[in-house]
């Protein structure tokens, strides 16, 4: 007779991570989530936060089941018990805290963008070049249900030849009113609406379309609020960074492609939305309904083409649904995080991920374009991306 073995215990991952505030939250909530829903070869222990503020540190440790915390990064390196950092910091605490623990043999899972400027992102990708461990990058609007369909229709032949590109993401928290945040300050975030938004849609074209972009064909850039206050003072301080960026490029396969980022879009709040046109249909999608995904099938008799509207939460038809709820029982913000943190444990274990998760080298090519996009502004001529290494 044969014996039933138990099924094998998954290897734990001992996850530290830097920040504890915005991303901080999201990130610990999808670790502290991820094995409860998805069977994983290998799940997270959730060791050590690090972040700057000592008084709210211990707290914000037990409140989301963090082991320990200190307010010294450094110490997460020669931790044994730690096999990931996650970095959920600003931008200018991106490459320093990378490079340091790929050094010392860590997985890093770093949020977008890689950093904020090419150098330091070219840093993070040779650093990553080196090291034993993976690398991955936060950009989580890739694991929307609804944008892994699109990328699996585009696979399956739905868009034919893409011709068009057109992205958009407009917020608008950056009014006057709002203080000298460090996502105010070029020395602290490398730059504004653009590094913190075109780069999700610079990376949605790539991943979408699966095509690289080969020239910025013409930007825009500009301080639309120059002086702010600063934070915890009646001063005013001078912000240096773009509320708003837009720019035209054209693909690898030949389509052109628009982005547009804004934090001064008056009524926009969190308006993430791309939209790609092809010979055979177009697609879009649209985060603040984030669980449709929009199509287009112009291969139909004229007599019934329209947009068609897709609720992508079905179990075993659109990514990473049959591990949450039933049909139409609505996906938000915190799934993506959740879903890659999934998809991260998943290829530590050694399995494939759902749907493909940008690396450091890959972040390395969204930033190519950002900073070509910066240069075009600045120099007001079309940039090759040939030109910025
Ligand atoms: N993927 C997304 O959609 C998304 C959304 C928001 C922010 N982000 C990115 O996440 C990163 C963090 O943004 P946020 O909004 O969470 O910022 P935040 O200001 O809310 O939090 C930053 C955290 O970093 C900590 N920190 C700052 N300097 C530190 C240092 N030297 N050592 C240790 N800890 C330090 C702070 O204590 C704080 O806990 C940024 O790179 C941002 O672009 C991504």
């Amino acid at each position: 007779m044969a014996r039933s073995r138990p099924p094998r215990a998954p290897r734990q991952i001992g996850v530290a991570m830097i920040g504890q505030q915005f991303m901080g939250r999201a990130h610990g909530n999808a670790w502290g989530q991820v094995a409860k829903f998805f069977d994983l070869p290998a799940v997270p222990r959730l060791v050590t936060i690090a972040a700057r503020d000592a008084g709210s540190l211990g707290p914000f440790a037990r409140r989301w089941g963090w082991e320990r915390y200190t307010t010294d990064w450094r110490l997460i390196a020669p931790d044994p018990e730690i096999d990931l950092v996650d970095i959920a910091t600003p931008n200018h605490v991106h490459a320093e805290p990378s490079i340091a623990m790929l050094e010392a043999g860590k997985h890093v899972a770093c949020e977008k963008p890689l950093a904020g400027t090419l150098a330091d992102a070219r840093a993070m990708r040779e650093a990553a070049r080196r090291a034993k461990g993976k690398t991955f990058v936060w950009f989580n609007y890739r694991r929307c249900p609804a944008v892994g369909t699109a990328w699996r229709l585009i696979r399956e032949g739905a868009l034919g030849r893409i011709y068009h590109v057109r992205a958009h993401y407009l917020q608008s928290w950056g009014g006057k009113e709002t203080p000298l945040l460090w996502r105010f300050r070029k020395r602290l975030a490398g730059s504004g609406a653009h590094g913190d938004l075109n780069a999700h849609l610079v990376d949605l074209a790539r991943f979408l379309t699966g095509q690289e972009v080969v020239s910025v064909d013409g930007a825009v850039s500009k301080t639309v609020i120059t002086r702010r206050t600063i934070p915890g003072t009646r001063r005013k301080g001078r912000s240096d960074v773009d509320d708003a960026t837009l720019f035209l490029a054209t693909m690898a396969g030949g389509a052109v492609a628009s982005f547009e980022a804004s934090r001064v879009a008056t009524g926009h709040q969190n308006d993430n939305t791309i939209e790609l046109n092809g010979e055979r249909g177009s697609l879009r999608f649209s985060f603040e309904e984030m669980n449709l995904l929009w199509y287009f099938d112009a291969t139909l008799p004229k007599r019934t083409q329209g947009w068609r509207r897709i609720m992508c939460t079905t179990p075993g038809e659109h990514p990473y649904a049959e591990h949450w709820w039933p049909e139409a029982h609505l996906l938000g913000y915190e799934h993506g995080f959740v879903n890659m943190a999934a998809d991260i444990l998943k290829v530590l274990g050694r399995r494939r991920p759902e749907l493909p998760i940008p690396d450091f080298a890959d972040a390395y090519e969204t930033q190519r374009v950002l900073e070509a996009a910066m240069l075009s502004a600045r120099e007001r001529c079309a940039v090759p991306l040939r030109e910025v290494r």
